[in-house]
């Protein structure tokens, strides 16, 4: 009976009261990358921003277990995937994280490195097993009913710009610049939309399509697992629409899902990528037009977030005094 109702008690607390545990997390991973930014060491910087988030996280008032952790396909320094976060004395949850998406942005001084993660209630963030890759396609509130994965572009340019109220030529499309979107990236331009085309970066990308301020209409392409669970926690939590599909980039890759029973055609949506109340925060490492990169002046560090939950966009900006 007291097992129970213990039980009851920890299903009800509510996840939002570990946000400002997440800020420190994404703040203090930023900080620690940030002594990385233009000194072309990927890996040390990674190691930084993950050895940070893990301390940070070591506080939480809880039972985290990371369900996504990312570094595995880079072979990078990662929070591992059911690694166990928190002090235990508080509810369960879950969580992705990326300490530093972004890490050749961070290595080259170049705009988009971020520190992410996402919180969500136990037993509510898709795991995608042994799948690296995902297709995926993120857009506006307005347009969340109107897209399928298996439209080609040119169709779900033409349902989303009509959602939006748009012409085609006056959609913007962010697509990482990889060799696999060759063929996309001309598609979408024949089709007359406008493409950004960043080295990387997919959540980024995501929240440019969340925020009204990025001028951006949707986001289309296959990037990483982790990323893609972490951006459906932001958009489900501002009403926006996701679509992924496990999109594995090498036969192994491939093999490793399907020795795991999980199919290679399934569509999830963002309702099945994050089942219950969720949310996402992220601190600007390498700066660039979502968030500026940590200062520090006067024994005092200034960091720059954003927490995306219920509904909400908060941008922080936190002083940290040394
Ligand atoms: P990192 O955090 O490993 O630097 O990932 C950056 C990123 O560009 C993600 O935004 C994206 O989802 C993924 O890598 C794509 O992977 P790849 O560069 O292997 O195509």
């Amino acid at each position: 009976m007291q097992y129970q109702s213990e039980v009851a008690q920890r299903a009800f607390v509510d996840i939002h009261t570990l946000e400002p545990i997440a800020l420190a997390a994404t703040a203090s991973a930023a900080v620690a990358s940030y002594a990385w930014v233009g000194r072309y060491d990927q890996k040390a910087a990674d190691a930084a921003a993950t050895t940070a988030m893990r301390e940070a996280l070591a506080n939480a008032p809880g039972h985290g277990s990371v369900v996504i952790g990312e570094g595995e396909k880079d072979d990078a320094p990662m929070l591992f995937n059911g690694e166990i976060v928190g002090n235990g004395h508080g509810p369960d949850f879950d969580i992705a994280v990326d300490p530093l998406e972004g890490t050749s942005f961070c290595a080259k001084d170049l705009p988009g490195a971020l520190a992410t993660i996402a919180f969500g209630e136990s037993g509510t963030l898709w795991s995608p097993g042994p799948g690296f890759y995902m297709d995926k396609i993120v857009v506006p509130p307005q347009a969340k009913d109107v897209i399928d994965l298996d439209d080609p572009p040119e169709e779900t340019l033409a349902k989303v710009a009509k959602a939006l109220g748009k012409q085609v030529s006056e959609l913007r499309v962010v697509i990482m610049d990889k060799p696999r979107h060759k063929d996309l990236i001309a598609r979408v331009l024949r089709a007359g939309a406008a493409v950004q085309t960043p080295a990387g970066g997919d959540v980024g990308g995501s929240l440019a399509v969340l925020l009204p301020t990025q001028d951006i209409d949707l986001l289309l392409g296959v990037g990483g697992t982790p990323e893609g669970v972490m951006t459906a926690a932001a958009v489900g939590a501002l009403g926006g629409g996701m679509l992924g599909r496990l999109a594995p980039q090498r036969a192994e890759e491939a093999d490793a899902i399907r020795a795991a029973g999980m199919s290679l055609d399934r569509i999830y949506n963002c309702a099945e990528l994050v089942t219950g109340d969720a949310f996402f925060v992220a601190t600007g490492v390498s700066g660039g037009s979502l968030l500026g990169r940590p200062r520090k002046s006067e024994g005092t560090t200034i960091t720059e977030s954003l927490v995306i939950s219920s509904g909400q966009v908060r941008h922080i900006t936190r002083t940290t005094f040394e």
